[in-house]
């Protein structure tokens, strides 16, 4: 295993289904990460496969101009899960009070998952079911940033430096034999046309890993 006991830990160890309990209409990354993200997707993504985006939302982030044979939605909110309009089916599941996901062998060609990777205890197993449920030479793309809900991050991403969280996402797809030497794209995203304009602050940072099966 990966991680120690006390690296998986929460500041917040309630149910995260409370957490989620409520809809959140907003996107917790700015334009520019966003942007990039769907840009990523564009390139990485053939139209007509089968996509999972987990730990997911009421947006998807995907290429609106680009047509899915299936896209399967998961996450904790059934509220936001209801209102995303790429998601042909999805389901509620805690994963890191059940990481085993009620999906076949061999089913996917992608699964993403954005800005949500910090709040997994259990990233072994995720990865494990991962590696699973995509087809040969399938692609999971994981993309986040530095902004987290700080109190349902596990220990090791809240005391990891940006450059170690990147360390330790290349660990979790190690950590499943099989999986490709993951591709990682670090890029500051550009800040917010007002702050040009003010000339200060930057955009937030834009972090993606890409492997395949
Ligand atoms: C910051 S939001 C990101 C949502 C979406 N991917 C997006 O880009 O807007 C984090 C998401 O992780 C999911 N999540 C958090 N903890 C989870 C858990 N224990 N099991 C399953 N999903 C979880 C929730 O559904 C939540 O919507």
């Amino acid at each position: 295993m990966l991680l120690k006991p006390n690296q998986r830990t929460k500041l917040d160890d309630t149910d995260d289904k409370l957490f989620y309990d409520y809809p959140r209409f907003v996107t917790h990354v700015d334009e520019g990460f966003i942007q990039q993200l769907t840009n990523l997707y564009r390139d990485r993504l053939q139209p007509n496969i089968r996509i999972f985006d987990m730990m997911s939302s009421w947006v998807s982030h995907l290429p609106e101009e680009m047509q899915f044979a299936h896209v399967e939605g998961h996450g904790l909110n059934p509220e936001e899960l209801a209102r995303n309009p790429r998601f042909n089916h999805y389901f509620v599941q805690d994963l890191n009070a059940n990481p085993k996901l009620p999906l076949p062998d061999e089913d996917f060609d992608a699964v993403l998952n954005c800005v949500s990777i910090q709040y997994l205890q259990y990233p072994e197993a995720v990865f494990a079911e991962i590696y699973r449920i995509l087809k040969p030479g399938g692609i999971a793309i994981f993309s986040f940033s530095n902004r987290m809900f700080y109190q349902k991050a596990i220990q090791a991403w809240r005391d990891a430096s940006e450059t170690s969280r990147v360390q330790l996402v290349k660990g979790y797809f190690a950590s499943v034999p099989g999986f490709s030497k993951p591709e990682i794209i670090a890029r500051q995203s550009p800040a917010p046309t007002f702050l040009q304009l003010l000339g200060i602050g930057g955009g937030d940072p834009f972090y993606a890993a890409i492997a395949q099966r």
